[in-house]
């Protein structure tokens, strides 16, 4: 026996079914908001992330899974996508046709090397989009209601929108100017982290989960009132249009975000259950006004993006029920050959699959009771059940496993009688 990596875990079979059913949503969500899709490599070189992610944010400092490579460079397995997409996106020079916004979506495996708990693990899945090329509010509004539209798709009710801004640059450097006062006689009293933090990024205490309830965080100078006229401006427009689309939100003025190349709105989704458990957030992003000169594109180049955590989408829609009846993981047909007939079953089968019908067959010499028992579990529609006599006539069994109704098929017809089959019921009745 072999372990598993601690904070990885295996999908398989209908585990799967339920990954493959959220990224179809998402993916139609995205493509009706026309996102087109990118694949960028798991692999990047280090100072990827050091320079977008930020080497103040925790993900790099701490989480990050880097090694050198044979050749002695420094790589890192993706914490997340929006550096390598941005790379990519002025890499291709599709900036430079000028033809904005870029709109990605993407979707793909990330790793972080945290503490695993229910819903946080080292190797986890990302869906998310990328907008650059933008700098106008309502590209950002585009992006929130992005968001609250795929968790609407995929069935959530209870989903919490929490928003706020970090200004622009000239905000967030008055702020920061502020927070360094004000903390410098408390950060005795708050966690080693904040400690930590107050050296490091100082605007990361707001976001600690140990001293959240204190009152020196409580009662920290807040960001709105530095925000430039620009920065509350855009602020209120996204706010406003918001409250047009009828999206409810929850301004929270302690949400920084634990990456660095936020500007201006950031924004969470949290999910709450009945009981008011919670799994933490289970999507975000923001703006960005510097990441994409920080990659290597025009420094005046700013975007908007947001990412969702695939795994916590999947365990809340369990909890909440979501998958019943979403999932079809049913086959069109389950032959049955009865005797030693499975070249002739693989024949009908292969016939059945090249035009179009989701087959599977029963090579294993098992008698028809226990033939019908895994076509049931196996969900099959029809049944088609032949042997000696059948082979002889040219005349197959069909049974709907649904209906109960059967009788009998040439096999030469099988394919149009199937493709028929409910008009040709309706015929009889008739
Ligand atoms: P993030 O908030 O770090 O943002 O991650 C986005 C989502 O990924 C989280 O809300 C959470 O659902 C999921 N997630 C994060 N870490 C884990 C983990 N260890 N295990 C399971 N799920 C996890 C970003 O990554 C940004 N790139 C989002 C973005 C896109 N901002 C702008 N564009």
């Amino acid at each position: 026996m072999f372990n598993l990596v601690k904070g990885t875990h295996d999908i398989s079979v209908d585990e799967a079914d339920k990954y493959t059913y959220v990224e179809q949503i998402l993916i139609q969500v995205a493509e009706t908001f026309n996102f087109k899709e990118f694949r960028t490599p798991i692999l990047e070189y280090t100072n990827l992330f050091t320079r977008s992610v930020g080497d103040s944010s925790d993900i790099v400092r701490k989480e990050m899974y880097t090694f050198l490579d044979k050749a002695g460079r420094s790589v890192t397995l993706r914490p997340e996508l929006t550096a390598g997409i941005a790379r990519s996106i002025v890499n291709s020079k599709m900036l430079a046709l000028q033809d904005y916004p870029v709109k990605a979506y993407y979707v793909g495996p990330c790793f972080r090397y945290e503490r695993p708990q229910l819903g946080r693990y080292r190797q986890f899945n990302q869906f998310g989009i990328e907008c650059v090329g933008v700098n106008s509010p309502y590209r950002d509004v585009e992006a929130i209601s992005f968001g609250y539209y795929c968790l609407k798709m995929l069935g959530f009710k209870n989903i919490k929108l929490k928003i706020n801004t970090l200004g622009d640059n000239e905000t967030r450097e008055n702020y920061l100017k502020s927070l360094r006062e004000y903390f410098s006689d408390k950060i005795e009293y708050l966690c080693e982290d904040c400690k930590e933090r107050f050296n490091i990024n100082v605007l990361r205490i707001l976001d600690c989960k140990i001293d959240a309830e204190s009152d020196i965080i409580k009662n920290a100078p807040k960001i709105v009132d530095f925000l430039s006229e620009n920065s509350k401006n855009n602020f209120n427009i996204i706010l406003k249009e918001l409250d047009k689309l009828e999206i409810p939100y929850e301004i929270d003025n302690n949400l920084v975000r634990g990456l660095d190349y936020y500007s201006d709105v950031v924004f969470e989704y949290h999910h709450f259950s009945e009981n008011g458990s919670s799994l933490g957030a289970i999507g975000g992003g923001g703006h960005y006004n510097k990441l994409i000169g920080e990659v290597g594109g025009p420094k005046d180049c700013e975007g908007v993006g947001l990412a969702f955590g695939i795994e916590r989408l999947v365990i809340l829609m369990d909890n909440e029920n979501l998958f019943e009846n979403k999932i079809d993981n049913s086959i069109d047909v389950y032959v049955m050959p009865i005797g030693p007939y499975q070249d002739r079953a693989l024949e009908i089968c292969n016939m059945l699959r090249l035009n179009g019908f989701s087959c599977d067959v029963c090579l294993e010499n098992k008698n028809i009771s226990q033939m019908i028992k895994k076509a049931t579990k196996r969900n099959a529609k029809y049944a088609l059940i032949f042997g000696e006599d059948e082979i002889k006539t040219g005349k197959i069994k069909f049974k709907n496993l649904k209906t109960g109704i059967q009788g009998e098929v040439e096999i030469d017809n099988v394919v149009s009688f199937l493709d028929n089959f409910d008009a040709n019921l309706i015929n009889k009745e008739n």
